[in-house]
């Protein structure tokens, strides 16, 4: 039987998110440099992307570029965004064919300005798409977000006179990156690593993990609906009890 035809189409996650890891690795088994891993993680992201369209997702967050990712030797980043700039240019029509919206989470601006605009652009072309939403996570780290939001919040609350005890978990959310978007559902993690790498902290906190040993580069939809075949299996049960579920 077809993996897909598995999948229970009334209980799919709304949301899910991935942490593409060992594109690296991936290359270096392959005797290659580090940024023909990232090349043909691109691929991955291509066929995740239709798997998650065809199943009919609401929203599929990817972490493509972290804070903490300029860190890294000045070559790879710079590929990397000559990457980002040459898979939004051959990825436009498709995503377009496909009814994609395009969105991002994390500082932007921070990117360098012809990467900014050129998502800018994309954002805008297909903003009235309604299928799936691909959210794209560059330049971002969950404390950032974090941080950000709390200074905004105390920006706001100087201006606005807000009493302090109106600061609840729906107020606080409304200042991060993801205010209009669900928590996500399911959080994958490629390459064999158990870590989190400061990725969506508050939104993951009734999130299911789902860990596999696939090197980002090899990761195709099939290993997409195997996460979601797993996630189907769990009892999600946001601290209440088994017997009150079932009630
Ligand atoms: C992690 O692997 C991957 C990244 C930091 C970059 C992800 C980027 C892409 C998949 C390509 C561009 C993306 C889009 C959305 C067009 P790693 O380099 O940390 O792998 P390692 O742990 O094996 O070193």
């Amino acid at each position: 039987m077809d993996l897909k035809e598995k999948i229970d189409k009334n209980n799919l996650p709304e949301h899910v998110a991935i942490i593409m890891d060992g594109n690296g690795r991936w290359a270096q088994k392959k005797g290659n440099q580090r940024i023909f891993g990232h090349k043909n993680g691109v691929k991955a992201v291509r066929d995740t992307v239709e798997g998650a369209g065809e199943l009919g997702l609401q929203y599929l967050t990817l972490y493509a570029f972290s804070t903490e990712n300029w860190n890294r030797p000045k070559q790879e980043v710079d590929a990397l965004m000559t990457l980002l700039i040459t898979s939004i240019n051959s990825e436009t029509d498709t995503l377009i064919k496909n009814n994609v919206r395009l969105m991002t989470i994390g500082d932007t601006d921070g990117l360098p300005k012809n990467v900014n605009e050129k998502l800018n652009a994309l954002i805008e072309k297909t903003s009235v798409n309604k299928g799936l939403k691909l959210v794209l996570a560059l330049n971002y780290s969950a404390r950032w977000e974090i941080v950000n939001a709390v200074k905004n919040i105390i920006s706001d609350t100087k201006k606005m006179d807000v009493n302090i005890n109106e600061i609840n978990n729906d107020f606080f959310e409304k200042y991060l990156n993801t205010k209009d978007i669900p928590d996500p559902d399911l959080l994958v993690r490629t390459s064999g690593e158990y870590r989190i790498s400061n990725f969506l902290i508050w939104q993951i906190a009734y999130s299911e993990l789902y860990f596999t040993d696939v090197l980002w580069p090899d990761f195709r939809r099939n290993d997409l609906f195997n996460a979601i075949i797993n996630y189907q299996q769990r009892e999600r049960r946001f601290g209440k009890t088994s017997e009150q579920l079932k009630k």
